[in-house]
């Protein structure tokens, strides 16, 4: 008899490039269920029981290959390293690595072959009495242009006080080289299409500078008496509002996470009108929001909202390290030394 108050399964979930892609649940004694597939090790269903049926508060699609069909990450795993990398050009131990390019001249989300589009091999393991997903991939040198292989598992744990923790665990084989890795998670926590009567608040004093090409041009920017500032707890929708002047017409920025913050709670998203949130944690000094001001019909088929594609449908909030660190020396450190292991962690605890 089984004594796991966690239960867990997989299932089938479609053929992508000549590949099964599975897809495996979590559901926890409150009936709160996460689940992910193998492709991106993506994070496909984050759901919460409601008193007409259940809502999931992430944003996913039906199919494997609608995930690559456009240029925006739905809630997939990102790595070797989040966010751009200036000309593709990866400044590690006095050398200067040119990586394989995605967005231009830049390198993106660890470049076009990233996390994002391997298809990871996926297990349920016990771990301490309960059921845990664990995905793992060797992420070949030879593959993403990146020096060295680096074996990563990437863990999600559920917990009966409805935390999601996504563990991300690498070893550098045989050089070294660099580990900055997230996830894309778009959130709508409400029953709405876009998340415009959202609250959020970001524990950051600062956030970045870019150039025109959305790179950190090294110099922090204070939040202070901007739209930036969701030091204390800020209407999303305003926020946006005030950002109408800009050519991004929303958020898709980097911000500095207060070091009294890191390893604690960094930002919080809630929907007041129905009381849902998420907290998320994380042990690293930056996070990305990105208020999807780009989100076209033509590009999106979301089966959240019944296909619909507009801007705000969601919110993406990346717990990273600062990207491009190892060009600017006080962005922290995402060297990762041949035989060494790191570990990263980000929960996302959800109330409702
Ligand atoms: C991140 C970037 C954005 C965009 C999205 C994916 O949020 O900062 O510019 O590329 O990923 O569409």
């Amino acid at each position: 008899m089984s004594t796991n108050s966690i239960k867990a399964s997989s299932t089938f979930f479609d053929r992508f490039n000549n590949q099964d892609i599975v897809k495996f649940s979590l559901t926890n004694q409150n009936n709160v269920t996460v689940s992910a597939i193998s492709l991106g090790a993506t994070l496909y269903e984050f759901s919460i029981p409601t008193n007409t049926g259940r809502t999931n508060l992430v944003l996913n699609y039906p199919n494997s290959g609608d995930y690559l069909a456009n240029p925006f990450y739905v809630s997939m795993g990102i790595g070797r390293t989040g966010g751009r990398i200036k000309d593709g050009q990866l400044p590690l131990n006095g050398q200067t690595y040119q990586l394989q390019t995605n967005e231009g001249t830049t390198t993106l989300h660890g470049g076009p072959n990233g996390f994002n589009t391997q298809v990871w091999d996926g297990e349920i393991v016990e771990e301490d009495g309960e059921p845990t997903i664990q995905f793992h991939h060797t992420q070949l040198g030879s593959e993403d242009g990146f020096p060295g292989d680096l074996d990563v598992t990437i863990i999600y744990r559920l917990t009966n006080d409805n935390t999601l923790k996504l563990t991300f665990e690498a070893t550098a084989l045989n050089q070294d080289t660099v580990f900055n890795p997230t996830y894309h998670t778009y959130f709508n926590l409400g029953d709405n299409d876009t998340i415009l009567k959202h609250n959020l608040q970001i524990n950051a004093e600062q956030h970045l500078e870019f150039d025109d090409k959305k790179l950190p041009t090294g110099n922090f920017l204070a939040v202070e008496n901007t739209p930036f500032d969701f030091r204390q707890t800020t209407s999303l929708g305003n926020a946006i509002q005030d950002m109408q002047s800009t050519s991004e017409k929303g958020f898709d920025d980097i911000f500095k996470i207060n070091d009294d913050a890191i390893s604690n709670t960094i930002a919080t998203l809630q929907d007041p009108e129905t009381n849902r949130s998420v907290s998320i944690n994380s042990d690293r000094n930056g996070l990305v929001v990105f208020t999807a001001n780009s989100f076209t019909k033509e590009d999106m088929n979301f089966s959240r909202t019944n296909g619909i594609g507009i801007p705000y449908e969601g919110v993406a909030l990346e717990a990273q390290n600062l990207p491009d660190a190892t060009r600017f020396n006080n962005f922290g450190n995402i060297i990762i030394k041949a035989g060494e292991t790191k570990v990263h962690e980000i929960d996302y605890h959800v109330e409702f």
